[in-house]
């Protein structure tokens, strides 16, 4: 393509994306399309002639927004954010147009550099112990397999990456985590070839977090029984309802025992940047890794997940590999991400938790953090003082857990709700009981819009309530 069309065209995509952002209050949050009708609307196959990008702008517009649920729309409170921003949109323009593939030192210098010196950055901001070590994958999902890979391969003395499961004794190893914690747990424990069956369900207290105790019993019996208690999932904010597992008593059980502890803080470890918040993560200098997504909380585009680790050699042990067409000359001196997490092949994805950190600063980021923070009191607020609702969850992390004092109505609401296109909220389920979930950690929430959301959950109550 020519550079003057090319330029013209980057002009025209320049503008789509200031309206699109402009714009994206307007739209229904929650995409009413059924399934198979966008299928239905393309063309079987690719065309044989390029087409011109009018055609390709328009089909955008008739086609595919329809299909999409917008999360960067002010009203989405619907699981927790994927948040962007203006600055980390044009870092991801950027990106694509350099196109590196940072799989090692020498492939880019600069993003192996800038991630280093990024999560040294943001390390500071959020107030992590000294002795972490930083690298970026693309999801907590990812981030939390690794740490499990890295748990398994200390457990059993690398016989496992060498030997394989059955002479490794990795058939009795154990993993804990709270009854709440995330599915990419027991994810990881499956994929490691752990076996879900071997990810013990730690009790949790009132509040919803680990109950250190109940661990520590745990990792005893199964000790006595002759298992290999191998690593503690905790959860910092957990994902139905922001509870705080105790990093610190968790952490002493994990050294007592000698077991690797992740902490998984993947939404609510943005907050750790707010010295009133730091509590969040006291104990973390008892930790083994630690993960936080910038892409749900700290307005970088999807994916950027901040993975720290106190052991790099055991890290390294457990994800390099070192065929001769990847060695290069540097490889004694230098980091080579690829063998810090699976995939070999990385974006650079660097370059937009840089620009966001310097476009915003660290104050940038605790004002908007706090932002969020006042309205979901506010909200918290409102529902206690509604007849109709009873607060199940306080908004203190951004998250208000709630449900209707006439419980069965809960998911009729939550439909006309999300029907209705003015907001998108989702639900879980505490104990036995359908709760609703509104967060306001989406960046572009105002006080408005939590207006605008409580007056579609009025209606909501009001139609249910006739039914
Ligand atoms: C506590 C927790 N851990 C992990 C995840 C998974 O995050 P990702 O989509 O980055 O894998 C989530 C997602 O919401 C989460 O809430």
């Amino acid at each position: 393509m020519p550079t003057d069309t090319f330029r013209q065209d980057l002009h025209r995509i320049a503008d789509w994306v200031a309206d699109y952002r402009a714009n994206t209050a307007s739209r229904p949050v929650l995409s009413s399309a059924q399934p198979g009708e966008i299928a239905k609307a393309l063309p079987d196959a690719a065309p044989e002639s390029p087409e011109p990008l009018d055609a390709i702008i328009r089909d955008l517009a008739d086609i595919l927004l329809p299909g999409i649920t917008h999360w960067n729309h002010p009203r989405f409170f619907a699981y927790f954010p994927a948040n962007n921003s203006e600055p980390s949109i044009l870092a991801e323009l950027v990106t694509a147009a350099i196109g590196a593939q940072c799989m090692s030192w020498q492939t880019s210098p600069s993003a192996t550099e800038l991630e280093h010196v990024v999560l040294g950055w943001l390390g500071a901001i959020l107030g992590l112990p000294d002795g972490f070590e930083g690298v970026i994958q693309d999801t907590a999902s990812s981030a939390t397999l690794v740490s499990i890979l890295m748990a398994r391969e200390r457990a059993t003395d690398g016989k496992f990456r060498t030997q394989g499961a059955a002479a490794s004794g990795a058939d009795r190893l154990r993993v804990y985590a709270s009854e709440e914690a995330h599915s990419s747990v027991e994810k990881a424990v499956f994929l490691s070839g752990i076996g879900s069956e071997n990810l013990r369900r730690v009790p949790v207290n009132e509040e919803l977090a680990m109950d250190p105790t109940a661990l520590d019993e745990a990792i005893r019996t199964d000790r006595d029984r002759g298992l290999i208690p191998c690593a503690v999932v905790a959860t910092v904010g957990t994902t139905s309802t922001l509870a705080v597992d105790s990093v610190k008593h968790i952490g002493q059980v994990c050294k007592e025992h000698d077991v690797f502890l992740h902490v998984d803080a993947a939404f609510a470890g943005s907050l750790a940047a707010l010295p009133e918040m730091r509590w969040l993560i006291d104990g973390l200098e008892l930790a083994d890794s630690f993960v936080m997504n910038p892409h749900k909380w700290m307005y970088v585009n999807f994916d950027c997940s901040a993975h720290w680790v106190r052991d790099v050699d055991l890290l390294l042990r457990t994800c390099a590999i070192d065929p001769e067409y990847l060695k290069t000359a540097r490889d004694e001196d230098v980091r080579n991400y690829r063998d810090w997490g699976i995939p070999l092949g990385r974006r650079f994805r660097a370059l937009k938790l840089w620009w966001v950190l310097r476009s915003f600063g660290a104050d940038g980021i605790r004002a908007r953090l706090r932002k969020a923070l006042a309205l979901a009191e506010g909200l918290e607020q409102r529902i206690r003082e509604d007849e109709d609702l009873k607060l199940v969850t306080s908004g203190r992390l951004g998250l208000v857990c709630f449900r209707p004092v006439r419980e069965e109505l809960g998911p009729a609401i939550l439909d006309h709700v999300n029907g209705s296109g003015e907001a998108y909220m989702t639900h879980t389920k505490v104990g036995e009981h359908f709760t609703l979930r509104w967060h306001t950690a989406q960046d572009l929430t105002t006080e408005e819009d939590v207006d605008a959301g409580w007056s579609a959950l009025r209606s909501a109550i009001d139609a249910a309530t006739k039914e």
